[in-house]
């Protein structure tokens, strides 16, 4: 038992930490999106009033302590009686907070809705959280890093595949929960470039700490010449290197083994040119056209042997993708 948890321990690569930009600010990590001088400006604000009347609180409690406690005890003396009821008293500690709440509540508010509403023309990011790693999603590329252009709102379109994580980015001051079943958001806008950290902040598991990622921002011409350079290289990769790629960001290979063992669905391994029975009691060749059909409509034809629980990719996949599956899954003899 000792033995295998030391295994665990050990088969666990931690992997080198998110270097830290460098930052203006002792407390606080650069501000590098729109929104951060205002936040920030919200935190100081707020910290001020705080240690106000943290020091105030303390102060009066010694002063008071000092003034009125009993310098002698004895048991049967009777002490100050209480006055019933002071009106400027009671108005003042009701009035005075209230005048220093209510502009912090519309401040928080205001900051509220600007980060809830992205602006219309946002560049959209898909981004998928998974035990334990990010994958972003935009203008045709995947990417384990986020990359984006500096001055331009970006909106990251967020899910996730199995428990709750959170994307965070120190730098931007914003944080959303990525939540199995639904789609969550967030937007920034970078007002600076440079590298920096993503972090989950949301407890997911035995490698959460290592869930981490980086924001590479940009200016507009290096992030077109990056587009370019992804372009080109996606349009060099082999079908199958690209069928490879796919499986593991699709999903794939969590149903289809590669190595032969049966798991939801068949294993690809040798899967390529057999003959194959089916639930409605045909036979089929598997070749180019069957695995295309299995990928495009899963329900037409059920293996023998098999749930009929595989999802369409109709539509998820261009014709180079469908390829480079179909080859990745040939090559496996
Ligand atoms: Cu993902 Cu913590």
């Amino acid at each position: 038992m000792a033995n295998l948890l030391l295994n665990c321990l050990g088969s666990l690569q931690p992997p080198a930490p998110p270097k830290l930009p460098d930052s203006p600010s002792f407390l606080m990590p650069p501000e590098a999106s729109t929104v951060a001088g205002e936040i920030d400006w919200l935190f100081n604000v707020i910290l001020v009033i705080c240690t106000i009347v943290t020091v105030g609180v303390v102060a009066a409690m010694i002063y008071f302590v000092r003034k009125y406690g009993a310098k002698s005890r004895s048991h049967n003396e009777q002490g100050e009686p209480s006055s019933g009821h002071n009106t400027v008293l009671e108005l003042t500690w009701s009035i005075v907070p209230l005048v220093v709440v209510i502009p912090l509540f519309v401040w928080g508010f205001k900051g509220f809705v600007n980060l809830r509403t992205p602006p219309r023309d946002s560049l959209e990011v898909q981004c998928t959280a998974q035990k334990w790693s990010w994958l972003f999603e935009h203008s045709g590329f995947a990417s384990n890093e986020l990359v984006v252009p500096v001055n331009t709102p970006v909106r990251v379109i967020i899910r996730a595949t199995d428990v709750l994580h959170a994307l965070w980015i120190p730098a931007f001051r914003t944080k959303m929960d990525a939540v199995p079943g639904r789609y969550t958001d967030l937007w920034f806008e970078a007002t600076q470039t440079g590298t920096f950290p993503i972090h989950c902040a949301e407890y997911c598991g035995r490698a959460h700490s290592d869930m981490w990622s980086r924001v590479i921002v940009k200016t507009q011409d290096e992030f077109e010449a990056w587009k370019k350079a992804e372009q080109d290289k996606a349009d060099n990769i082999l079908p199958q290197d690209l069928g490879k790629k796919l499986s593991l960001e699709r999903g794939c290979l969590t149903c289809h083994s590669v190595d032969g063992t049966a798991l939801v669905g068949p294993t690809w391994k040798g899967l390529f040119g057999t003959t194959e029975s089916y639930a409605d009691g045909s036979k089929v060749l598997v070749d180019e056209n069957h695995l295309k059909e299995s990928i495009e409509d899963p329900q037409a034809k059920i293996r023998v042997g098999f749930p009929p629980s595989m999802p369409t990719f109709k539509g998820q996949l261009n014709d180079r993708q469908l390829t480079g599956l179909v080859e990745y899954i040939k090559s496996l003899k």
